[in-house]
């Protein structure tokens, strides 16, 4: 399990394994837009201010990922124990 924290609205969420960082802070009471839920969209691209993402989308370019300025929420995670979030 990791952390992450909305930096702007600042709740802290634990997400567990096997469930999605979209999924945890849906179930918080946030509301956050999605679609295709694969990581091929970019509809829930989200800035990340804090923390090493782990990429699993297939949007982002090598350098995008490994800048972490942005992810995916519906597919990535952390290799960090906290990840804190523009949100
Ligand atoms: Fe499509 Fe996350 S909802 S990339």
């Amino acid at each position: 399990a990791f952390t992450v924290t909305c930096g702007r609205s600042g709740g802290t969420f634990t997400v567990e394994p096997g469930v999605s960082i979209l999924k945890t802070l849906r179930a918080g009471g946030m509301d956050l837009p999605s679609s295709c839920e694969e990581g091929i969209c970019g509809t829930c691209e989200t800035r990340v201010l804090a923390g090493e993402p782990d990429h699993r989308d297939f949007l982002l370019t090598d350098a995008e990922k490994a800048a972490g300025g942005s992810m995916m929420l519906c597919v990535s995670r952390s290799r960090s124990p906290e990840l804190v979030l523009d949100l």
